[in-house]
């Protein structure tokens, strides 16, 4: 093989690698999935971390371990919201996580729980009830969106007393 002919066969092998390579990515992305449903994150994640900051805005926390432990608290919130946009093992996991909207609603549930880390950290009454505000309302609208046939959970006895609902 004359050294033309060897460095074209190299240059296809280094090509076809990289083709291989590219292909890949895309693929594991894909497969990124949970362990366990979306709805089963909703009740043990979603729900368990969402229900103290309401019920903070007018039981308020009186010291700095309770202050703490909402933070906490909120920053699950924060991370469940992220994982809403991943496909866990429910039947519609995947329909839902594919629609823009579901990941919008995602991502807010997420910044709002954000802002309720904040609000924690200041210990600020005032802030942890708007973020509480905020984050039912995302909690609703997603419902309403995914969830029609499905009874709205009794979140609305939980809201707190500068929301205008
Ligand atoms: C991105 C959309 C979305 C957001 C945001 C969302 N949910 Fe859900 N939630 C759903 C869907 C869809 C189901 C039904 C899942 C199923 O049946 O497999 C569900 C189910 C639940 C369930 C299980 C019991 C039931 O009624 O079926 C609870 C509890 C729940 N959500 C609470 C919450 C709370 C609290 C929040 C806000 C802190 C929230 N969810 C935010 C989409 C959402």
């Amino acid at each position: 093989m004359s050294i033309w002919n060897c460095t074209k066969l190299i240059t296809i092998m280094i090509s076809t690698i990289a083709l291989v390579a590219c292909n890949e990515a895309p693929e594991n992305t894909e497969e990124l999935r949970l362990p366990i449903s979306i709805n089963e994150v909703m009740a043990s994640l979603i729900n368990h971390s969402a229900d103290p900051i309401w019920i903070a805005a007018w039981n308020n926390p009186t010291n700095d371990r309770d202050w703490r432990e909402l933070e906490h608290l909120a920053r699950q919130l924060q991370v469940g919201g992220s994982l809403l946009s991943i496909p866990g093992t429910g039947p519609a996991d995947e329909a839902w996580t594919q629609r823009n909207e579901w990941q919008e609603y995602s991502e807010q549930l997420s910044a709002a729980a954000a802002r309720a880390v904040n609000a924690a950290r200041s210990q600020d009454i005032e802030l942890i009830s708007r973020a509480g505000d905020e984050i039912v309302d995302i909690c609703e609208s997603c419902h309403i969106d995914f969830k029609p046939d499905l009874p709205t959970m009794n979140i609305f006895g939980e809201l707190s007393p500068t929301a205008e609902r």
